[in-house]
């Protein structure tokens, strides 16, 4: 396999287990603020973020390549207000987006169809991950902002239970 690819991949599974990271902090912030169901879809989240860097990490030891963990960065983003970690969390979600087309691009320029083909999960997971951010600012904005509009999306947020990713490696 290509040292870039490798690299790539090897770099993912540190930024999976960042992302899991953020999620663990904003619903920290949202549990100071009692709004436990926003608490319990971004512990969620945050478990799904970690099955990523685990399914990164099948993948390369699958393979026979060397898994290698490094530091992971501190969440400093400060929140001030209920909408702040929803847009944090979109704009995250782009940005891992991103670094999954780039590992996406460096496979397909080295025709490792193998790679391509494990990462298309992520090129549809993705799809889903902005979709949900992009929701939860939209209901936010149409709804929460009154006191009993926001009860209830919180309400509804409580009932997100935990289940494996669909992808089995
Ligand atoms: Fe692992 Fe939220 O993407």
């Amino acid at each position: 396999m290509n040292e870039k690819v490798i690299k790539l991949l090897n770099e993912q599974i540190n930024k999976e287990l960042y992302s899991a990271y953020l999620y663990m902090d904003m619903a920290i912030f949202y549990d100071a603020l009692d709004l436990d169901g926003y608490a319990n879809y971004y512990t969620i989240q945050a478990q799904e973020e970690r099955d990523h860097a685990l399914l990164f990490m099948k993948y390369m030891q699958n393979n026979g390549l060397k898994v290698t963990l490094d530091a992971i960065a501190k969440p400093d983003k400060v929140y001030a207000t209920v909408l702040d970690p929803l847009v944090a969390a979109a704009e995250h979600e782009r940005y891992v987006t991103a670094l999954i087309n780039a590992i996406y691009h460096e496979a397909h320029e080295n025709k490792d169809y193998r790679t391509m083909k494990f990462l298309d999960w992520f090129v549809d997971e993705q799809m889903e991950e902005e979709d949900n951010a992009d929701s939860m600012i939209n209901r936010y904005n149409l709804f929460g902002q009154d006191p009993k509009g926001l009860y209830l999306l919180d309400q509804e947020y409580a009932t997100r239970v935990y289940t494996a990713p669909s992808l089995a490696l």
